[in-house]
């Protein structure tokens, strides 16, 4: 290397050589940006690598819904997220009026990898994304891509640096083995059309110790509203059946002061 440095200097071109190679030097030092927050790991990455193989897998497959047809409007191309953003983010409805409340319930820190599932217009995911900060990810991940469309603009708007949108398939969550500390899936359980797969999804994405926050709507014959026994399907003692099954165990049922129209479960994957 000495030998060859000292050589191109005797060439007439010498000098310019060593300085086009220094040029090209410090043009690659000043495009190359590494990722804080996961050094060799790129998120967005991860998650299209784990989006093909998940498709690989199911391809041809039929199945057969729980709740055909409950997930239609969300599947709208043209569906209108300023219509969602008046539904879900208004004071009116006791998950948002509670927000903050069931966000310090969830005991997110710094650092953790936060999947919210079935994020809707982004009201956790932008929450979740302060709370693990710079060090920390959140994925949003819902089947509807009108929703991820907003929440990445959303993002970007706020300069949100640690939230990847992921437009995932109705059978599963389509997240990477061991990724994620954190499942948090708000009023979109009873959306799920294959419990099953998609719980198994959520299975393999959750690290061994990780937590997994399920809010839902409370379904009881003559005391909920009409409009929730028909929209969903399972009340909280059926769902946590159905998890137990899949391979989770129940934590804690979390009581939530003035939540009246939901409750608020906390597992964990079966030991
Ligand atoms: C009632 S919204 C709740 C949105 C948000 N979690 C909130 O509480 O504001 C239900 C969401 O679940 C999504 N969803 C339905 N089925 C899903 C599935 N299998 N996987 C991921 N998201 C799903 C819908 O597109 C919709 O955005």
């Amino acid at each position: 290397m000495k030998q060859l440095f000292f050589e191109s200097l005797q060439r007439p071109d010498g000098l310019i050589v060593i300085k086009l190679a220094g040029m090209f030097l410090l043009i690659a030092v000043f495009l190359w940006q590494p990722n804080e927050a996961f050094g060799q790991v790129d998120p967005p990455t991860e998650v299209e690598q784990a989006r093909q193989d998940e498709a690989e897998s199911t391809k041809g497959q039929p199945k057969k819904s729980v709740k055909p047809g409950i997930n239609e409007t969300f599947l709208d191309p043209e569906l209108s997220v300023d219509d969602y953003v008046t539904r879900f983010e208004i004071e009116s409805r006791e998950i948002y009026d509670l927000r903050h409340e069931l966000l310090r319930l969830c005991d997110i820190k710094p650092g953790e990898r936060v999947a919210d599932i079935g994020a809707g217009t982004g009201l956790f995911t932008r929450m979740f994304s302060k709370a693990t900060g710079p060090t920390g990810w959140v994925f949003a991940v819902d089947i509807a891509p009108r929703f991820i469309e907003h929440i990445n603009r959303d993002a970007a708007l706020h300069n949100l640096k640690n939230i990847t949108g992921v437009i995932c398939q109705e059978d599963s969550v389509t997240l990477p083995p061991d990724s994620v500390d954190v499942v948090f899936i708000c009023d979109t359980y009873h959306h799920f059309e294959y419990p099953e797969d998609t719980m198994a999804s959520i299975h393999r994405a959750l690290r061994e110790n990780g937590r997994l926050y399920l809010i839902d709507f409370i379904r009881e014959p003559e005391v909920s509203r009409e409009w929730i026994l028909g929209h969903v399907r399972a009340g909280q003692a059926e769902v946590t059946k159905e998890l137990e099954s899949f391979g989770f165990e129940l934590v804690e049922h979390i009581k939530v002061n003035r939540l009246q129209e939901n409750y608020m479960l906390h597992f964990r994957k079966k030991r």
